[in-house]
């Protein structure tokens, strides 16, 4: 059997009512169960369960998949280990099946990345790497860390590492697109260097850090290129995922230092931001390990700062932040150093007393606070209300807004006012976003995606719809859609069948598909499709072709200065209009 034999198998033996009703609870109303859907913040029950069909649909946030996807999603997993669970789950044997094994048009680039990340760790236990040993030594980084992490040392003589890579027959070209190289010779020398992984561990990068009294930028990254975006990438993501599904939540810093310090006394799940931004890819990254988050960041102004913003959006993602709160004295104000000052169980004292976000945004607002002004104190008690409105916990709220009114000698009744106006604010903000959600996905289609989407869904449900649409060489209306298609097509030619369920499996690695394939998912179909009706919908695409050709045509009639080719033009427009 080959792996998607197996992995079908697996779905087969799997019942999606029973494992999706092992972790919400589902109702049956008709054909369909339904339950809250864990994936978007809603109290009703938005999600739709099939058993006939064995996958699953949210109406509101059109997430949609099988029993794999619903495990991936829910337990922050990947494709394989999902593959595992179910498979331990069903019975099925998966020992000998492999899912990652891809190679693509980058190979070459790994390749390159990984002779270098070899090269570097060899340097440091070489004569040449005393110097670099002697400043991690004084960091506290021993030999153990130095292996786990990877460390190396890129060498004072400017052509050590592109002499090897010529060695291995690559060009000059290849290793300056790859960052590895500037004008003719090597761009790291003398630096300290940390691998950075790309999430499936492979090395894809570099940040090499200086380490004598040298004026240079303290670390220098690798240039953007084909396989390194800064902004998608999270130092030590690739080992960190595990921990944090074992434990539930991550731990985010700035630095490598404070990540591998974290890393050396047991929190195996923090991830570096490599500074103090976060772009939205890494923040949809780290959605994915966990929905509980320690920010420990710089106690520093910036680091503060930093928490501000990204917690704000990490809340709005959903996701549940905490703040571990470190000294803003400049000594120990990295978690690196406060754990070598301190130690461990200081910092776990930390990680026990960190706050809510909310919590530490009201902290946040009351300094620089002049109380002895009147509009100041204003200012201060109607931002932290505004903020208090945002929090869902009714209790909390209290709380908080007692010790406010403590703190300010002001009457609860006074504040509980105010709040209750920001209350009313905030549903009709809620409500408005979930209006908007329901437009975005539910916005009125034209007859020609409608018509694509009713097909493509239909080729899913019914095998001769496929048959039917090959033989009639249905062009759809747009490049995705007919990507899709084709792969439709294409399975069902190698299988012999095809089935909605399956199909998400097959779409595991295939993200534009995916994606489009979700979305057409979110829709509501009639199941029972006659022929007549698949006629219809193919007559209504091949109209969409037939006004996409003659608007083409127009177009070469403009540019067209013979008058017999022109006239010869304009008939091919009638023919096509009459149909013929
Ligand atoms: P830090 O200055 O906090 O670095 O910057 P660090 O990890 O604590 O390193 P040490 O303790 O000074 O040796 C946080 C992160 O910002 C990025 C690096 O990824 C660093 O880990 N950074 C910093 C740069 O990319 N370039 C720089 O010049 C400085
Ligand atoms: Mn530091």
């Amino acid at each position: 059997m080959n792996n998607q034999d197996v992995i079908n198998e697996i779905r087969q033996k799997i019942d999606i009512v029973d494992l999706i009703g092992e972790y919400i609870p589902l109702i049956q109303k008709g054909k369909n169960f339904f339950g809250v859907c864990p994936f978007h913040n809603d109290t009703n029950p938005s999600m739709s369960v099939s058993r006939e069909k064995q996958i699953y649909k949210c109406f509101s946030c059109g997430a949609s998949g099988n029993a794999f996807n619903f495990l991936m999603d829910y337990e922050h997993i990947d494709f394989k280990e999902a593959v595992k669970i179910l498979g331990e789950k069903s019975g099925v044997e998966v020992s000998g099946i492999r899912v990652n094994a891809k190679t693509t048009k980058y190979d070459r680039y790994y390749e390159m990345y990984d002779i270098a990340n070899k090269f570097y760790q060899n340097n440091i236990n070489t004569k040449e790497g005393n110097g670099a040993k002697k400043y991690l030594e004084s960091r506290h980084i021993d030999d153990e860390l130095i292996k786990e992490f990877g460390i190396g040392l890129s060498l004072s003589k400017n052509d050590s590492l592109i002499n090897i890579l010529f060695s291995k027959n690559y060009s000059m070209k290849e290793i300056e697109d790859l960052g590895l190289a500037t004008n003719n010779h090597d761009i790291y020398m003398n630096r300290i260097m940390f691998p950075l992984h790309d999430i499936n561990g492979r090395v894809v990068g570099f940040s090499g850090r200086i380490f004598d009294d040298s004026n240079a930028n303290k670390y220098m990254n690798t240039k953007e290129t084909v396989i390194f975006k800064k902004g998608e990438c999270l130092y030590n993501y690739h080992i960190a995922r595990d921990y944090c599904r074992k434990l539930k939540f991550v731990i985010i810093v700035e630095g490598f230092m404070d990540a591998i310090r974290l890393s050396q006394i047991g929190y195996k799940n923090v991830i570096a931001l490599m500074g103090t931004a976060m772009t939205n890819e890494q923040m949809n990254l780290v959605k994915k390990l966990s929905n509980n988050i320690y920010l420990s960041l710089d106690g520093d102004d910036a680091g503060q700062q930093a928490i501000l913003n990204i917690g704000e959006q990490l809340t709005k993602l959903n996701l549940n932040v905490r703040v571990i709160g470190l000294p803003s004295d400049k000594k120990e104000h990295d978690p690196d150093e406060f754990i070598i000052k301190y130690g461990k169980e200081r910092f776990d004292g930390l990680l026990e007393a960190a706050l809510g976000y909310s919590d530490f945004k009201i902290n946040c607002l009351k300094r620089g606070v002049n109380f002895n002004s009147d509009v100041e104190m204003a200012k201060y008690v109607d931002s932290v209300v505004r903020e208090v409105s945002t929090i869902k916990d009714e209790i909390r709220r209290e709380i908080i807004l007692k010790k406010l009114a403590n703190d300010t000698n002001l009457s609860y009744n006074t504040l509980e006012k105010r709040l209750s106006e920001y209350l009313e604010f905030q549903q009709v903000i809620d409500k408005d976003e979930v209006v908007q959600k329901k437009n975005v996905s539910k916005k009125p289609m034209d007859k020609y995606t409608k018509a694509s989407y009713v097909l493509i869904y239909s080729m899913l449900n019914d095998s001769w719809v496929i048959r039917k649409f090959e033989k009639e060489n249905v062009h759809l209306i747009t490049k995705e859609l007919r990507y899709l298609a084709s792969e439709i097509c294409y399975y069902y030619r190698k299988y012999g069948n095809i089935n909605m369920a399956d199909f998400y499996t097959y779409l595991t690695d295939k993200e534009e598909l995916k994606i489009i394939y979700n979305f057409i998912m979110s829709f509501e179909y009639d199941d029972e499709i006659n022929v007549r009706a698949i006629d219809d919908y193919i007559a209504v695409i091949k109209e969409y072709n037939m006004r996409q050709e003659i608007k083409r045509l127009k177009e070469l009639i403009k540019r067209e200065n013979d008058p017999i080719a022109k006239a010869e033009i304009a008939e091919r427009i009638r023919l096509l209009r009459i149909g013929e």
